[in-house]
């Protein structure tokens, strides 16, 4: 039987206005983005006070264009889920004052999600045979993380990074090489058809037996490797070996640990989401990883691997179904944890 139930997502965690409407868990109405990748790359990365006045700005239009794309009205929308945190508190706080505004002047349930459970959910969307448990590598611009969904609603922090997180390495790696934000695509463009083995950029903590992640040291070898070429010929820097040595180093630190996340849970049912998760040298080499170890690997559509409303309202709609509740008292928390230990 279809289900009739239509949660509306809401999601203004970071750079990205994004609103949905999706039936059930998966089944996508209307999915809309507003970017301020445009807004926000003259800086080189996310600028926190304009990120929450363009969502200001853009919401209530978004809105509009969400329901009548939809052909919908508030009469069809049965919740309303809004990313709550973690992210920037005055991003979350737009989403999170329209979904209480929308909750009381419709009469329509209002439910805060975890962003990192949004996560999760990315590939839940994507794929129903999805099942806890699962392990999941969160990679985006704030996150670097490998969690056990044990259960819906029930996750556990196998390990995080000590220091960037990936997308960040990307990103500060990019404004290095003189590249537009958001970094990772641009050096994925640009490492286009370069060697990954021309420099040795180092695989941080690869020998350690801890799931943790660090990206300073990749980083700095990589800015002076870039000051060593520049002091050493004028022949301009071979930017393409550069950008894929440094792809292949963010990428097998990613994959070392997400293998050894694998040996330390026994769980073989391996989902990845966040921007980072688009990075087609990570797909492949997780795709080639569960290939040759027998794992199961949910790589989520390239839409869904980024900041989007669909996995917000998917997450919210789960956690509805099994009991969760918010009221008018929610509030945007920039570092809610939802990890249990
Ligand atoms: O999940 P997301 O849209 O926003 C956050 O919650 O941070 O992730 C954005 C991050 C940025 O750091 C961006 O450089 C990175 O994801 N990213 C990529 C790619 N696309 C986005 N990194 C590597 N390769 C990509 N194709
Ligand atoms: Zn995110």
């Amino acid at each position: 039987m279809e289900c009739d139930f239509i949660t509306l997502g809401i999601e203004t965690s970071c750079d990205d206005t994004a609103l949905a409407l999706v039936r059930g868990e998966r089944g996508v109405i209307a999915d809309v983005i507003s970017s301020q990748i445009a807004d926000h790359s003259p800086f080189g990365g996310v600028v926190p006070e304009l990120a929450s006045r363009k969502h200001q700005e853009a919401l209530i239009p978004l809105l509009d264009a969400l329901m009548s794309s939809a052909k919908a009205s508030p009469s069809d929308i049965d919740l309303i889920a809004v990313t709550a945190g973690p992210g920037l508190m005055g991003s979350l706080l737009v989403g999170v004052m329209a979904a209480k505004a929308l909750s009381q002047g419709w009469g329509v349930p209002v439910i805060g999600v975890n962003h990192l459970e949004g996560h999760l959910f990315a590939g839940v969307v994507a794929h129903p045979e999805l099942k806890p448990p699962f392990l999941c590598l969160i990679v985006s611009g704030g996150h670097t993380e490998i969690v056990l969904a044990r259960d819906f609603g029930d996750y556990m922090l196998l390990g995080a990074t000590r220091d960037d997180a990936a997308g960040e390495a990307y990103d500060k790696a990019a404004k290095l090489l003189g590249m537009p934000y958001p970094g990772g695509p641009a050096i994925e463009r640009a490492s286009m058809g370069g060697d990954p083995y021309a420099y040795r950029f180092p695989v941080a903590l690869k020998d350690s037996r801890a799931v943790e992640f660090s990206f300073s040291g990749v980083k700095t070898s990589l800015r002076e490797t870039v000051r060593h070429l520049m002091n050493s010929s004028d022949a301009g820097l071979p930017i393409a070996d550069i950008c894929a040595s440094y792809q292949r180093a963010v990428t097998e630190t990613l994959l070392v640990k997400t293998e050894l996340a694998v040996r330390e849970t026994g769980v073989r049912r391996i989902a990845v989401s966040g921007g980072v998760a688009a990075n087609a040298a990570l797909r492949s080499g997780l795709s080639g990883m569960g290939k040759n170890k027998r794992w199961e690997v949910f790589l989520p559509p390239l839409g869904y691997c980024t900041d989007n409303a669909v996995m917000i309202a998917s997450a919210g709609y789960s956690s509805y179904m099994r009991g969760g509740r918010s009221d008018l008292s929610l509030t945007a928390d920039p570092s809610w944890s939802i990890w249990q230990t």
